[in-house]
């Protein structure tokens, strides 16, 4: 859910910096680029802020940052304290109509704590913290570093055949509401609403249904019991759990809550999954405040040893296996074989999220988390292991500088990847992952969402070849929310098979997916129109818009940009 995400960032921080500079007439003197239009696209967090204001140049918006920036670390130098700090920018996020001030008062504060100790003890400056939230370009060097790759080549690649093959589920970002509440009204102007706390609907308005809303809900228990006993039945092997347990209300998260959340069902995945095993991911939604994973030097307020903890007591038990500890303990990632000569390996790669805004404090390699991803795929190679990789954000909404120590990563190990695995951005896509010379080396297979803001609420199977480990054909399940809720019961629809929609030969390998990118769907408006639609999983709204050139090339650059920033690709389309 972009809006949420960028509330609790950039707008913080835009929210900040505006209350205190009061340069209204800066502001009000320029245009917005098209750039930053296309992210507040559909946000009326975003909408209300830029009202009537704009900037000639893309640049524009980097020299404004680095000016309100600046005024702002100045007068915190001057002894400005968190309180004043937090209460200006709720003053303002009030004022400019972002939202209601309870909203504003439960994002702002916690976020302001953890971006205060950090400015004091970070040497960063105003263009380091504009280069990490608006790509500017100076002061991007304070995030490069390097990392050791060992020498060689991958190996020989393990050809999958679909002779015979083993099917994993995956459902990704469920967040679990324990609040949510049918009648309530869906359109009740806070980030997330059927809570019990807001008004019900009125006659003629959308009201909330017993298995969700449209939009602006999470999921109510029984949906999330519903999707595990659905996908039980579907004679998994395994199942992937890619991230994001927590809801959307996001003003007022604390660690017990969340705690209680992630351990409600973290049960609920044991007393329905049984004996298959889960691999579970944290997402950003997990940390209080959320998005904010902090290094472990940090003292207990603002660190997020409680959150590894936790699921070390919780994962541990559940998958059964000490080797798994340490690394939970460290950073909240783990590696499982799972049978003979294939291997799951778990990030958390939260941290290279350009809205954490640890970054700013400590950006290299977090955790050390990628120099054990090398260790862990050396020892996999040698082992002659094929290894699957699950994450919760897709790697192009991480920080360039991890991205691309990623992307080292993949290339020296391509053949022993076969594929990757994430949630976060609610929709059902693919990426192909690029070396620096353009060669196609990974795939990622993005979940969806159980939540139906993104079209419909979906889970899927991957059907895994048992000797390469490729995924050889995916398979999404969804069903109709209005018909659902009118009717009180699910009427689960295998929505497409990848193989069969798409109509690819071989295995889903990098090769196979870049060609079906640049010679199908690239060449065939039919197909890329089809790939819309099943991006929001056919439901209500953009699934049943037309999707035009632009928009067609837009979602095409979507799967082949998997470093921030990296258009190099893109431009080829
Ligand atoms: C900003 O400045 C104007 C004019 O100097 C003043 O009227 C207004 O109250 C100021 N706003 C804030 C939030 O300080
Ligand atoms: C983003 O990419 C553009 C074009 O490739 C480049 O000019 C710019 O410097 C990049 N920005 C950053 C922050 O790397
Ligand atoms: C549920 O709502 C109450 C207020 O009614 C709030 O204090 C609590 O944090 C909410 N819990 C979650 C998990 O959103
Ligand atoms: C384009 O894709 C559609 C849908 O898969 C297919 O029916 C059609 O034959 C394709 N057209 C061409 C020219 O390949
Ligand atoms: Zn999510
Ligand atoms: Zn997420």
């Amino acid at each position: 859910m972009k809006s949420f995400t960028y509330f609790s960032g950039v707008c913080l921080l835009i929210c900040i910096v505006y209350s205190h500079a009061n340069k209204t007439d800066i502001v009000s003197s320029l245009r917005w680029p098209e750039r930053v239009m296309q992210k507040i696209q559909g946000n009326r967090l975003y909408a209300s802020l830029l009202l009537g204001k704009s900037i000639e140049a893309d640049q524009n918006i980097c020299v404004l940052c680095d000016v309100l920036i600046g005024l702002l670390l100045e007068e915190k130098s001057l002894g400005m304290t968190n309180v004043q700090l937090s209460s200006e920018g709720e003053y303002f996020c009030e004022v400019l109509n972002f939202e209601d001030a309870k909203v504003c008062e439960g994002v702002i504060g916690p976020h302001v704590d953890v971006l205060s100790y950090i400015v004091e003890e970070a040497t960063i400056n105003n263009l380091n913290i504009c280069a990490m939230l608006l790509d500017c370009e100076q002061g991007q060097d304070y995030f490069d570093w390097d990392l050791d790759i060992p020498e060689g080549e991958t190996v020989e690649k393990v050809e999958s055949t679909g002779a015979k093959t083993f099917r994993i589920g995956h459902i990704t970002d469920i967040h679990y509401d324990p609040n949510y509440t049918e009648g309530k009204a869906v359109d009740c102007g806070e980030p997330l609403c059927c809570q019990s706390d807001q008004n019900d609907a009125k006659s003629g308005e959308e009201a909330c249904g017993y298995w969700g809303a449209s939009s602006n809900s999470d999921a109510p228990l029984q949906l999330v019991e519903e999707v595990f006993k659905e996908m039980v039945k579907k004679d998994l092997d395994y199942v992937y759990f890619t991230g994001d347990l927590v809801s959307h209300r996001v003003w007022e998260t604390s660690r017990e809550s969340n705690t209680a959340t992630i351990k409600k069902i973290v049960q609920l995945f044991k007393s329905t999954f049984n004996d298959i095993p889960v691999y579970p991911v944290l997402g950003n939604h997990e940390a209080h405040p959320v998005n904010v994973f902090a290094p472990l030097s940090i003292g207990d307020d603002l660190n997020t040893q409680w959150l590894y903890d936790l699921i070390l007591d919780e994962w541990s038990a559940w998958l059964n296996t000490d080797s798994i500890k340490e690394t939970i303990r460290r950073g909240g990632f783990y590696t499982v074989l799972v049978r003979e000569g294939f291997r799951v390996v778990v990030l958390n790669n939260n941290v290279c999220s350009i809205e954490n805004w640890w970054n700013l404090y400590d950006n290299n390699d977090p955790y050390g988390q990628l120099k054990w991803l090398v260790e862990v795929l050396e020892q996999a190679e040698k082992d002659k292991e094929i290894v699957h990789i699950l994450y919760h954000i897709q790697t192009s909404s991480c920080l360039g500088s991890w991205g691309k120590a990623f992307r080292k990563i993949l290339n020296r190990f391509s053949n022993t990847v076969a594929a990757q695995f994430n949630g976060h951005t609610h929709r059902d896509q693919f990426f192909v992952h690029y070396n620096s010379d353009n060669k196609p080396i990974g795939v990622s297979f993005n979940g969806g969402s159980l939540i139906a803001d993104s079209g419909a609420p979906n889970y899927k199977v991957h059907l895994v070849d048992s000797t390469g480990f490729d995924v050889w054909d995916t398979e999404t399940y969804t069903f109709d929310l209005k018909t659902a809720n009118e009717k009180k019961s699910i009427d689960w629809k295998k929505l497409y098979s990848f193989r069969e929609a798409f109509g690819t030969q071989n295995a889903l390998t990098p090769t196979e997916l870049d060609a079906l990118v640049f010679n199908s769907l690239n060449k065939n408006s039919t197909l890329a129109s089809l790939y819309h639609r099943y991006y929001y999983k056919d439901g209500p709204g953009e699934a049943q818009k037309e999707c035009d050139k632009e928009c067609q090339k837009n979602l095409l650059c979507e799967i082949v940009t998997t470093v921030h920033n990296d258009t190099n690709i893109c431009k080829k389309l």
